[in-house]
């Protein structure tokens, strides 16, 4: 779902953030936690009843691997191929059609009463989720509907996951960064251990319904990678249509059009849109546990290799 949403719940989080007690601000369910700002447990214990169609384009992705960024690229991608006329297509592109539902830009994330409402939504419905596999709707496999499953190398990811978190007000206290590391390395943040998620889709590789993509590989070479993106969803686009979408979806381009309504929350969800930010932040003894933990866990599966952790992680 567009970004519109997305600027709109975190700004509404963050007003309402202040008459949170810190002990109120995070939850378990289901062995994970999860933040209050966001997220409520009624939701949680009802996902299952979210009816997915078979030709949604599913989006999943742990926090800060660039989901909002992806996110926008389907929109436009499948604006660009259902050849709407001008209204239409804004009304896609900008999230309009959400906004109309008060619907909330992460499956997740909202009121309980939002899958109904998301019965109302027209084809093709764009979801997002942080959300592992194993704890996103049944209806989704059910269905068959396709799922890109978005990674980011765990460094930058965890640095760029304090700064939202410390931004909005996600954790009782504000965190350092070294606090955070060490929740992060040992799961104590909302939706858990990120390489066990990379664990979990492991177990997808040869599910023809999923396909892998990484942060890296977009930022490198935005145009082929949305190419992929439309060959595997069926989205008819042209080559003329595909370069306007790399250019609409810059780093630049995005938080631009995020300032003309609210800078603050922009600057929140567009931070620095770099690969490589950890070099700046990772103490030397951070670097080899993230790096040992990396190897233990994640490294000899073939997803780990996918992610060229030796690239983008090491040096
Ligand atoms: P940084 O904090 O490292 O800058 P998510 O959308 O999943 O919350 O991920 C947020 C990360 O994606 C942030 O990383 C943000 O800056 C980056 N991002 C957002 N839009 C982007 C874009 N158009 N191009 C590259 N990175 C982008």
């Amino acid at each position: 779902m567009a970004l519109a949403g997305m600027r709109e719940l975190l700004e509404k989080s963050l007003a309402e953030s202040k008459d949170v007690t810190p002990s109120d601000k995070m939850f378990l369910h289901d062995g994970e936690l999860y933040t209050t700002m966001i997220c409520c447990p009624e939701t949680l214990k009802i996902l299952d009843t979210f009816e997915a169609r078979s030709d949604d384009v599913i989006l999943v992705g742990y926090p800060k691997t660039g989901t909002n960024w992806v996110g926008q690229i389907l929109v436009e991608l499948e604006a660009a191929s259902g050849k709407y006329d001008e209204e239409e297509r804004k009304k896609r592109c900008t999230g309009q059609n959400e906004k109309e539902l008060l619907l909330f830009p992460y499956l997740e994330f909202g009121d309980p009463a939002k899958f109904e409402r998301m019965k109302k939504l027209p084809s093709r419905r764009v979801v997002k989720t942080h959300l592992a596999p194993q704890k996103l709707p049944k209806s989704i496999y059910q269905k068959k509907a396709k799922i890109l499953v978005l990674f980011r190398n765990p460094k930058d990811t965890a640095v760029s996951y304090l700064h939202f978190a410390n931004g909005m007000k996600l954790f009782p206290t504000q965190k350092s960064w070294d606090e955070f590391f060490s929740d992060f390395i040992s799961g104590k943040v909302p939706y858990g251990l990120y390489l066990n998620h990379i664990i979990e889709w492991n177990k997808y590789l040869d599910d023809k319904n999923v396909m892998f993509m990484t942060y890296e590989e977009i930022k490198e070479n935005p145009a082929l990678e949305m190419k992929r993106m439309a060959e595997f969803f069926d989205f008819s686009v042209s080559k003329q249509e595909i370069q306007s979408i790399v250019e609409k979806t810059t780093f630049k381009a995005m938080k631009d059009q995020a300032a003309e309504t609210n800078e603050g929350i922009g600057n929140i969800l567009f931070r620095k849109g770099i690969v490589g930010d950890w070099k700046n932040v990772f103490s030397e003894a951070q670097n080899e546990e993230m790096d040992r933990k990396f190897e233990e866990i994640v490294a000899r599966t073939k997803l780990g290799k996918m992610i060229k952790y030796d690239v983008y992680c090491k040096g």
